[in-house]
């Protein structure tokens, strides 16, 4: 069974509506591990919309469990990372515009920038994961990099809408995560997982984690935070 990493930047971007210090994402983080969660996942962007460098200055500190920092490739912010040591650092592709992480890191295209990138967090002692599309070319490109952990998107699944369409897009994850495992990979996942479709995700064997955020956030607003994690860890877990 998959284990469960909590994205935390939702309520960081609850307390920078205010720009006071409400929600504290940090005590957010220790309620999660608390409520089941095996990992805390934070995403340092460039335009520092929610996560601040201290934030992560923060977590590093006081969680017990993993920090995965999620990251683009820009220089400085691969700097930031090497100097802050998180357990993981996750390379997302990264648009000023865009609401969230759209789509698949392309290690194809952008094979020298994240093989560099790579070695640099690596030698600075951080495991390093690439976000990408469940596509085989992307995994072949990953494990060519020297990168050991893939996440694969789960958009494409989330935001199916017919039942043949969910299926495709489920063989899709299967199919990719039994290939990446042969190539010796850490398979992780996430992104639009909700209570309602994780299930099917986290029953595909050879997942490690599946990373959640803003349907967990959003559902604490009802349940409480605790609650909310509690729920979803239930179902990852099995
Ligand atoms: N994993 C990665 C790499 C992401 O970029 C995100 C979104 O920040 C998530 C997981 C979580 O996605 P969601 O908020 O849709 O659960």
């Amino acid at each position: 069974m998959p284990k469960l990493g909590v994205n935390i930047d939702h309520v960081a971007t609850l307390r920078q509506a205010r720009g006071e210090y409400d929600p504290d994402p940090i005590v957010a983080a220790r309620c999660c591990e608390k409520a089941g969660a095996e990992g805390i996942v934070a995403h340092l962007r460039e335009d520092r919309r929610h996560i601040q460098d201290e934030d992560i200055r923060a977590l590093r500190e006081s969680i017990t469990t993993r920090l995965n920092l999620e990251m683009s490739l820009d220089d400085k912010i691969v700097a930031i990372a090497c100097s802050l040591h998180p357990d993981v650092a996750t390379i997302v592709p990264e648009k000023r515009a865009e609401i969230t992480t759209e789509g698949g890191l392309d290690v194809v295209k952008h094979f020298r920038r994240i093989k560099l990138a790579a070695a640099a967090l690596k030698k600075a002692g951080i495991k390093v994961s690439l976000f990408i599309d469940p596509v085989a070319a992307q995994i072949v490109g990953t494990k060519e990099a020297g990168v050991n952990i893939v996440e694969l998107h789960t958009g494409a699944y989330a935001n199916a809408k017919t039942s043949r369409q969910i299926a495709r897009e489920l063989d899709k994850i299967r199919t990719m995560t039994s290939f990446a495992r042969k190539m010796e990979l850490t398979v992780n996942a996430g992104h639009g997982l909700k209570y309602d479709n994780v299930r099917r995700i986290a029953r595909i064997p050879g997942i490690a984690e599946l990373n959640i955020g803003h349907s967990i956030i959003a559902r604490a607003v009802f349940v409480g935070l605790e609650q909310a994690v509690r729920e979803m860890a239930k179902i990852v877990n099995g």
